[in-house]
């Protein structure tokens, strides 16, 4: 179908699965175990309600968000992904190639299939396309290599690329079951579309850490297990910039982020693809939220998993998300239309954002309050 088909985020799904290898296909949907968690994060926006207000001048509004500072038009953005070759011969340079030309930012995976510098030259030439008018801002998805000069090496060369924060994935320590993969030995195919030539070029000549990234059992070894809490010393020291921790699911850890001073969160169950039944983000706010309200507003708090309307993007903001990331709709997207399929993509959750907030009543993102919610059907559960 032509991209002007796709009106609604499953409908890049439908698009990708015609064009997509079988093995390609399964990489990007695949989920933990038997697919509780992926579940969940798609259920669990559908099972809290609005509680809309009316009659409230709703003819203009505003849906712009900031992201340390960076203001994008839109509080959502692409959420990183690894090997996206598998999925689209552009791979990432073409990922923010739409990201670029919509002006929302995007974080790039460690696991990615072009090299990180390679990917931010292809983010400074569409800008200079653009006359450098473009607020998309690129940041950048850590997992920690095991060697720790590897890990510094990898930090400042994305510090000196100018990558504007450091999305560290913590739910990672080792890769979950992956069944799909599994049974598809999806491994094989990944191969091909995996970092030609690997995310960084080492100097030594040795090949690189990431290279054979997300290929299933090929990247376990390549994660650092070993991380810890202290850890964070040394890389707020080596990285200088804002830090967000990627995969925080309960209250207490939310708690202990915020005491280590990172300067952001990140709610996330890697899409379903790590800890079989790890909450939704959408529980784990709510949990936040009970247990230690005082972090919301302190930190910047973000959130991942299953979003796929612009309704639900606003239920997050409403429960004090800063902002949120959206991961396989833009795969797919990218898998059938290339960066067409990208900007297509934002602007199908775009349009859903401004007509869900006029019929909320709201006509700034500020006045997203938790009242607007009833989230009693998945607490009293
Ligand atoms: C991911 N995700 C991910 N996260 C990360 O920190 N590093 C990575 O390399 C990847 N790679 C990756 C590949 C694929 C195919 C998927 C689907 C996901 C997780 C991703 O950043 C995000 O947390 C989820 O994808 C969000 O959920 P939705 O929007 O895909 O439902």
């Amino acid at each position: 179908p032509h991209v002007s088909m796709c009106v609604s985020c499953p409908d890049f799904e439908k698009a990708a699965k015609v064009v997509l290898p079988l093995k390609s296909y399964v990489y990007a949907s695949t989920s933990a175990n038997s697919g509780l968690s992926l579940r969940a994060n798609l259920d669990d926006w559908g099972r809290i309600n609005f509680r809309p207000r009316v009659m409230r001048n709703v003819g203009d509004v505003d849906t712009r968000r900031s992201i340390f500072g960076h203001s994008s038009p839109y509080p959502f953005y692409i959420s990183p992904m690894g090997t996206l070759g598998a999925i689209h011969p552009g791979a990432e340079p073409e990922v923010v190639r739409g990201a670029v030309r919509k002006g929302i930012h995007a974080v790039i995976s460690t696991a990615s299939s072009k090299q990180v510098d390679q990917i931010w030259q292809r983010f400074e030439d569409e800008q200079k396309t653009l006359g450098n008018a473009s607020p998309t801002r690129l940041f950048y998805q850590y997992y920690m290599p095991v060697d720790r000069k590897r890990a510094i090496d990898l930090m400042h060369i994305v510090k000196k690329c100018g990558y504007k924060g450091l999305w560290i994935t913590v739910d990672t320590p080792v890769l979950g079951k992956r069944t799909a993969d599994r049974v598809l030995q999806a491994e094989e195919a990944l191969a091909v579309g995996i970092a030609e030539e690997g995310t960084v070029e080492w100097e030594t000549g040795e090949e690189n850490a990431f290279a054979p990234a997300m290929g299933g059992r090929v990247v376990s070894g390549q994660l650092s297990p070993h991380t810890t809490w202290e850890d964070l010393q040394w890389i707020r020291k080596e990285w200088g910039g804002p830090i967000v921790l990627k995969g925080i699911q309960c209250a207490e850890d939310a708690k202990l982020a915020y005491e280590y001073g990172v300067d952001g969160i990140l709610l996330s169950n890697h899409g379903g693809r790590q800890l079989h039944t790890a909450p939704s983000a959408l529980m784990t706010l709510l949990e936040i939220r009970t247990y230690c309200p005082e972090v919301i507003g302190k930190l910047e708090i973000f959130l991942d998993g299953g979003l796929r309307d612009g309704s639900d993007v606003l239920k997050a903001l409403c429960l004090g998300a800063t902002a949120v990331g959206v991961g396989r709709p833009f795969m797919y997207a990218l898998a059938a239309y290339g960066s067409q399929g990208v900007e297509r993509c934002v602007d199908v959750l775009a349009e859903e954002l401004s007509t869900g907030m006029r019929l909320l009543g709201v006509t700034s993102l500020d006045q997203l309050i938790p009242e607007m919610v009833n989230a009693s059907r998945l607490l009293n559960e």
